[in-house]
């Protein structure tokens, strides 16, 4: 943390080292992702060592934690600026901080040493972790809490944001618990899985999506909240009962085909009108070109969130469609740009504003964050291509054709997936690691002059 920075409070600065835990992660979120995308193609390839199922949980692990830092950081700064007030207390946000970092560190060894939760993807953390993940998220709600309750400003927008996080933290609760019955089990899991990105963590980007836009294009607020309650009643309406889409084939009753189908198809509706709302709001923006990058990310993220969510989520919604493609390459395809455009682009839309502010600047120069911005978003729409060839040939040759499972993944998924791992190595890589150099050692853009230290 620098001396000079121009936060309006001083307690704003801890959203700093969540940032930057945040991008420490994500590097490593993406190292992982290279390992095992290199084992698909070359299944020999560090098998000793790091074996598949080790990199795909610590992949999927570090993902979550990147993501939630981020939000977490992006919450502090927001909370604060929205109240105008202090945060309740920094040692608390920081205790928030190690206990997750620690959860994590503790998750990613456990599995290591083969310990895994079931095999139940994003949950695999065998117990103490869990607790100290639930723990982590208490912390940052009581210290967010209590900020709101002594604060004489509130918003629709940290109202929104904090039901979005009390909601996260109660569906983790809810999933937690092993079941002895699989399918019980499972469908409890999917409370989380889907809940969380369908339902909370949605909820909870509207409410930091609306909060860029007032302070880049001084949105209006009255019109701002109306728009920001109707995706919120949306997302809830359509993404509760459309966690059916993911009650198809595991053994619960049969009428799920049907309300899954019916619900889920609405799901693309609200993120249509954030998308609306976001770009209507753009339009309206400062003239002057003032922290295009943050511009770029937030729209950036508006577009892969309909398209990654919203068109590729639909595509496979319907159970006509899903029992041809369910569990295939076309659920990681539609994984990656999902999460990436909905969550990833925004928090590093977050970081983009928050940080330079963090170190006193208004923007950080624009050219080596425009690299990174396009590398990583070309990369991705490269990843996303090659994941739903390999899924599309993949659900020909298996599900159709009925060809053996390995013979296929070995012999024709494998080729698509190394286009995978090529555009991941030398397209979005770089665009991670430019970023990484950014957030460590930007400097201030040549027009925009340094702010005035507090
Ligand atoms: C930001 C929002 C979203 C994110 C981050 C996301 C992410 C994911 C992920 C990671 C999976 C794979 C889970 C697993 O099997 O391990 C998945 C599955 C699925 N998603 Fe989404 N999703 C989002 C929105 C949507 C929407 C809006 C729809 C429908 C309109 C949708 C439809 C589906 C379906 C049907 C599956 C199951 C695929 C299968 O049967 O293999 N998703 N999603
Ligand atoms: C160089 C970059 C990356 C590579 C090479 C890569 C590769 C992979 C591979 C090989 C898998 C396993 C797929 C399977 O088991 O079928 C996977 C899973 C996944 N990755 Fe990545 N990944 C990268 C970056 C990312 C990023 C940036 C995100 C999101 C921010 C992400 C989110 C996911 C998700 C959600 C899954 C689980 C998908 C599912 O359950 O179907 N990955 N990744
Ligand atoms: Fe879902």
């Amino acid at each position: 943390m620098t001396p000079h920075s121009s936060v309006t409070h001083r307690s704003q600065l801890v959203a700093h080292p969540f940032f930057f835990a945040a991008a420490i992660l994500f590097v490593l979120q993406v190292v992982f992702g290279l390992i095992i995308a290199a084992q698909f193609v070359w299944p020999t390839f560090l098998m000793d060592t790091l074996p598949f199922n080790f990199g795909r949980a610590s992949h999927l692990n570090l993902m979550t934690f990147w993501l939630l830092l981020g939000i977490m950081g992006a919450s502090y700064y927001l909370v604060a600026d929205e109240t105008d007030t202090e945060i309740f207390s920094v040692p608390l946000a920081w205790a928030n901080l190690v206990v997750l970092l620690t959860a994590c560190a503790g998750a990613l060894s456990a599995y290591w040493f083969g310990h895994f939760a079931r095999g139940k993807p994003f949950t695999e953390a065998p117990m103490p972790w869990p607790l100290l993940i639930a723990l982590g998220v208490v912390l940052f709600l009581i210290n967010i809490f209590v900020t709101l309750f002594r604060a004489k400003r509130r918003s629709a927008i940290t109202f929104t944001l904090a039901f979005g996080m009390v909601g996260l933290a109660l569906v983790y609760l809810l999933s937690l618990p092993i079941h002895r019955n699989l399918t019980v089990d499972y469908y409890w899991w999917w409370w989380i899985i889907h809940l969380w990105v369908e339902g909370t963590w949605e909820i909870i980007a509207a409410a930091i999506m609306a909060w860029l836009l007032v302070k880049l294009a001084d949105a209006d607020r009255s019109r701002l909240a109306k728009w920001l309650y109707a995706e919120v009643a949306l997302v809830l309406f359509t993404g509760i009962i459309g966690i059916g889409h993911h009650y198809y084939w595991i053994g619960t009753p049969r009428y799920w085909l049907l309300w899954g189908a019916l619900f889920s198809a609405f799901e693309p509706v609200p993120i249509v009108l954030m998308v609306w709302d976001t770009f209507a709001h753009m339009k309206r923006r400062h003239p002057e070109p003032v922290n295009n990058v943050t511009w770029y990310w937030l729209g950036g993220s508006a577009v892969g969130h309909v398209v990654g969510a919203g068109v590729w989520g639909f595509a496979m919604t319907l159970p006509q469609v899903n029992k041809w493609t369910h569990g295939t390459q076309v659920t990681a395809s539609h994984g990656h740009f999902a999460f990436f455009g909905a969550f990833a682009m925004l928090v590093i839309a977050a970081v983009y504003y928050v940080v330079p502010r963090l170190r006193g600047m208004e923007r950080f120069g624009q050219q080596r964050a425009m690299w990174s911005f396009w590398l990583m978003c070309i990369g991705m729409l490269a990843m996303v291509t090659a994941f739903t060839i390999a899924g599309v040939v993949q659900t020909y040759l298996v599900r159709l054709l009925g060809m053996d499972f390995i013979t296929v993944r070995t012999q024709y998924v494998s080729f698509w997936i190394f286009w995978v791992w090529a555009a991941g190595l030398v397209v979005f890589l770089p665009g991670v690691l430019l970023f990484l150099w950014d957030f460590l050692a930007g400097k201030p853009a040549d027009q925009a002059p340094a702010l005035t230290p507090a």
